[in-house]
């Protein structure tokens, strides 16, 4: 079913905007430190027309569903819920918006952790920003978005995704400053490539794990007197707190300085081993890692031609980031995914992109 089939005319304008993988710098959005996100090939495009009636309503090819917000589901869930959130963000901010026909298709694997849901929004408040002529920029594209996740999906997040979703590139790494919004782009490291496996084993918890990590920073701030996490430089000062906040804000300053080592320019092979150094780190301090993700970065991280290999997203299940040697992406994936089968898991190559790169 196409826009014309579903809602009987033709659409007015589209936009599409990436998912994205990080690199490096996890969970340090939400405590005002730094990320290195780039954009992954995969995308989400939503099309959009004027409706006829006086209620919204929103199609997504990929569950083919339809929903129709009306005075009585001002709530939706599901897919619905990003797009409402988005309208009422931009309503909020005191544009008026009319009503709505969305039609969305992607193919960023949801569950993951490369951010459908960051995709989603950006493609969304793109095709609004276009359709009504917005005077709002990729930055507020980025705020509007995070604000939408906020508060109509519930996910407490950091600004990372919607930011890499609107300014990042499938070229570049795209170095930001949280808390300054401050950003620098920078080339993939020299002869690699990124290699993303899903693990195959959904995010379980990830928005109540998430949610407590987050307060968890929080508490740790207070303590030690600084406005976030970021205002630590050195893990003397983490190792007083109590546990779990010890380990909780130890990962956090670890990571915050292994993002800034790669800022003053870094060689592949000390990149992967960051990488590495991150995965231990978010495993055993954090501990937002899975047995089936524990494996899989194993098995990475002892194959020839991979420089480091770690969990990538808020973790809880979802997919595993890898630097490799230029070119060998698929074979390495090939090799690793057969050892994770002969450990009881079935995993998945998302990124090098089997099905874009066969359309093409
Ligand atoms: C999710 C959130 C981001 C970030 C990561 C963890 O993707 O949406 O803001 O906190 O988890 O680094």
């Amino acid at each position: 079913m196409d826009f014309q089939q579903v809602f009987g005319k033709p659409s007015e304008t589209k936009a599409s905007a990436p998912g994205r993988v990080n690199l490096l710098g996890e969970h340090t959005d939400y405590n005002d430190g730094f990320v290195l996100p780039t954009a992954i090939p995969q995308c989400t495009t939503v099309q959009l027309g004027f409706s006829s009636d006086s209620q919204h309503h929103f199609y997504s090819e990929n569950l083919n569903e339809q929903v129709s917000i009306s005075d009585i589901n001002r709530n939706p869930s599901g897919f619905a819920s990003y797009i409402f959130g988005c309208i009422e963000v931009l309503q909020k901010a005191g544009y008026t918006i009319p009503s709505l026909c969305v039609y969305v298709q992607s193919s960023v694997p949801i569950g993951s952790g490369l951010s459908s849901s960051a995709a989603l929004e950006v493609a969304t408040l793109r095709a609004v920003r276009q359709l009504l002529k917005l005077p709002i920029d990729d930055i507020e594209i980025a705020q509007f978005a995070q604000q939408a996740e906020i508060h109509y999906a519930g996910v407490q997040c950091g600004i990372m995704d919607q930011m890499a979703s609107s300014l990042a590139d499938t070229e570049h790494i795209l170095f930001l400053d949280t808390r300054t919004l401050e950003r620098r782009v920078m080339p993939l490291p020299e002869k690699a490539e990124i290699l993303v496996i899903d693990s195959g084993v959904p995010r379980t918890l990830a928005s109540s794990g998430y949610n407590q990590r987050r307060a968890e920073c929080e508490e740790a701030a207070r303590s030690l007197g600084v406005k976030a996490l970021r205002d630590i430089t050195g893990t003397e000062v983490t190792e007083k707190l109590p546990e779990p906040l010890r380990r909780r804000a130890r990962h956090v300053v670890t990571e915050d300085n292994r993002v800034l080592e790669v800022l003053q320019g870094v060689s592949s092979e000390r990149f992967g081993e960051l990488m590495n150094a991150s995965h231990a780190s978010l495993r055993d301090d954090y501990e937002v890692s899975v047995p089936a993700l524990d494996t899989l970065v194993e098995l990475l991280q002892k194959t020839p031609g991979v420089f480091g290999a770690r969990l990538t997203g808020a973790g809880f299940g979802g997919a595993s980031v890898a630097l490799v040697a230029a070119g060998e992406a698929r074979s390495i994936a090939t090799h690793v995914l057969e050892q994770y089968k002969q450990a009881g898991y079935i995993g998945q190559i998302l990124v090098p992109s089997l099905e874009l790169s066969d359309a093409a």
